[in-house]
């Protein structure tokens, strides 16, 4: 597949949040339960949240034949907040990509490593991804508490 990666912009917010909502309702819903699922979900309805993440944040998205397969951004220079790849992609090398060029980011900005808060569902592609786990950690979002990892990766 010819997968493209560009920067984000705000007539992109649709289609993200589109794809945010399947990712979590689809991908992560063996890993969480239905009120979690449905809570996480919900802030694909924060446009303005998205805005201010496209704006003050390195936002990319993976392209093919101009549609959105894939999302990441790194807030702070070395922590990625968000990676999403639509359930119909899955397994085809669209995280990888999205990660090295998040990874190139960081190191053009000189960290020393990338930090990130990641879900059960996603905790197996960070590991081949050669990060470590620093810790595990239930995380409190909007009043309900969600199992994940804070993981790192030296670069
Ligand atoms: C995690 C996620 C982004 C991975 O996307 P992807 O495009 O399928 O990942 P890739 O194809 O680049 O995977 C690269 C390697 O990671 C590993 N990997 C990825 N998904 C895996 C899974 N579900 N189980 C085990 N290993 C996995 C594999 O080693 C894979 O290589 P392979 O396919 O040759 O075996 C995707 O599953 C997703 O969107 N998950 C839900 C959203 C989420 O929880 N995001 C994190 C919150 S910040």
């Amino acid at each position: 597949m010819n997968i493209s990666i560009r920067q984000a912009t705000a007539n992109d917010i649709p289609e993200i949040t589109a794809l945010f909502k399947d990712t979590i309702t689809k991908t992560c819903a063996k890993d969480y339960n239905d009120k979690q699922l449905q809570v996480w979900s919900s802030g694909a309805f924060e446009t303005d949240k998205w805005l201010e993440r496209i704006n003050d944040y390195y936002f990319i998205v993976a392209e093919t034949s101009n549609t959105i397969v894939g999302f990441a951004y790194l807030k702070k220079g070395y922590y990625l907040d968000g990676l999403f790849v639509h359930p119909n992609y899955l397994r085809q090398g669209i995280a990888s990509s999205l990660l090295r060029t998040i990874e190139s980011r960081v190191m053009i900005e000189d960290y020393p490593e990338i930090r990130s808060d990641v879900s059960k569902t996603a905790l197996p592609f960070f590991e081949a991804m050669d990060f470590v786990v620093i810790k595990k950690q239930n995380k409190s979002h909007k009043g309900l508490n969600f199992l994940n990892y804070i993981v790192a990766k030296a670069l």
